[in-house]
């Protein structure tokens, strides 16, 4: 698995180039005709014309109800969007049978959050696997863990799990420099004996820290150590890393997530990976058509996984949109992906560094982060940064970005974040220090 250094080389200005020329939006202007310097792709990315033609070629010439209906187009949809599945296992490195579609990761999140609570329902485990069995009883006394630098996706669904269980949440610690505080003393307190899940972020959306997750990592040894399940929240590293150590046999890993959206993928499309005996075990989240074993009136028994989580009509032209923003990656090459966006993070780093009126958050080490850099202006409002950088063309984000409690420990009510893609061009990263240059002299500090 990735510590952080990719051996490939960063894609040069011609392949940027040309990246940049799949990606119809990035030509636009905005605010008056001013070129657009996209730095928001951590809250979704830009797509290429592969996933816009890929998504509008199942409408126009395929579209029909997946797994339903005994016509040609009813088949031809079904095939693309197993076929879909097929390219989404390839990207992860594993099974299709162990690739369920999401809305999107919070959507996989609470799937999974569900499953534990809905297993304590009276025969809901009937027929599973003991040993998994065992390990999805979660009730008072049990403790689920989490970290304080999760999305709220990662941290509400537990939260409520614990509500609706009697379980208690506890988390790992976030240190000043934005890491994970994953010394073996701190998480022997944390991940004890009544620890029955670890969920937590592969890389802060925040602060783009890149947590270790290897198997001899503390976290998942200590995970690993108690028999609980260790759930990845992906979202923010499947854009920008090849994350298949995640999946292999003994990554220690049980279950991961990530989202269509940021991955090149259309909005409306996610994906769940689980171990095949957690998804044999593990009951339905939603339920309906399509996830039926047998239906009489008297009760219902289940399809295999991952059909078993896949109620209603999946979102079948997004799957098959998600496959080419996949293969897109894939063709780029993802470790030259990583080494881009190293690239993108040493300069931006080194730009604010120049700016001592600039306080980057998170670790200081560039391939100890992937994909976003966080900072705050003291005395300026982050929304007030966000504004002067958007009156130049340059979009990032702005506010707590679904991590309030990140914030809170780091002790601000919110940060401005500039975060890359596959696209993304050192010059774009010029363009926002210089924008962000505005910030002083607007606001009358001393530049
Ligand atoms: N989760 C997305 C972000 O971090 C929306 O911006």
């Amino acid at each position: 698995m990735t510590t952080g250094r990719p051996d490939a080389a960063p894609l040069s200005e011609l392949e940027v180039a040309r990246i940049r020329a799949d990606f119809p939006l990035l030509g636009r202007s905005v605010r008056g005709g001013r070129p657009l310097v996209y730095l928001d792709s951590g809250a979704t990315s830009q797509k290429p014309r592969v996933v816009l033609d890929a998504e509008r070629e199942f409408y126009e010439r395929h579209n029909a109800a997946v797994h339903r209906g005994a016509h040609q187009l009813a088949e031809e949809a079904t095939d693309a969007f197993e076929a879909a599945r097929a390219t989404v296992a390839g990207f992860l490195g594993t099974d299709p049978g162990q690739v369920v579609f999401t809305k999107n990761g919070t959507e996989g999140l609470n799937l999974l959050a569900y499953a534990f609570s809905n297993a304590a329902a009276p025969g809901a485990l009937d027929g599973a696997d003991p040993d998994w069995a065992r390990r999805l009883h979660v009730g008072p006394g049990d403790e689920v863990v989490v970290t304080e630098m999760e999305h709220h996706a990662n941290l509400v669904p537990w939260q409520e799990l614990c509500r609706r269980t009697g379980a208690t949440l506890r988390w790992v610690g976030v240190t000043d420099d934005g890491e994970l505080d994953d010394r073996a003393a701190r998480l022997s307190e944390v991940i004890t004996e009544r620890t029955k899940v670890v969920a937590l972020t592969h890389v802060s959306n925040v602060l783009g820290t890149l947590n270790d997750l290897r198997p001899d990592s503390t976290v998942v040894a200590a995970a690993r150590a108690v028999g609980a399940l260790v759930v990845v929240d992906a979202c923010q590293s499947a854009p920008h890393l090849d994350i298949t150590a995640l999946t292999a046999t003994d990554s220690g890993v049980d279950a991961l997530v990530f989202t269509g959206h940021k991955t090149l993928g259309p909005s409306g499309v996610g994906v769940l990976w689980a171990r095949r005996g957690l998804l044999e075990a593990m009951p339905p989240f939603l339920t309906g058509g399509s996830m039926i074993e047998i239906v009489r009136m008297e009760g219902s028994t289940w399809a295999p996984p991952p059909a078993k989580f896949e109620a209603g009509v999946p979102m079948a032209a997004q799957a098959v949109g998600l496959a080419a923003g996949l293969d897109y990656l894939t063709e780029v090459g993802l470790d030259r992906v990583h080494a881009h966006d190293q690239q993108l993070m040493g300069h931006t780093l080194d730009l604010l560094a120049d700016r001592p009126w600039v306080r980057v958050l998170g670790p200081e080490p560039t391939h100890r982060r992937v994909g976003a850099v966080a900072f705050v202006v003291d005395g300026v409002h982050p929304h007030d940064v966000g504004q002067v950088l958007d009156d130049s063309g340059v979009a990032v984000r702005t506010g707590h970005h679904c991590a309030w409690p990140l914030h809170r420990r780091l002790r601000l009510p919110a940060s401005t974040r500039a975060s890359f893609g596959v696209y993304t061009t050192l010059e774009e990263v010029d363009a926002f220090a210089e924008a962000l240059d505005r910030v002083p002299q607007i606001f009358g500090m001393a530049g």
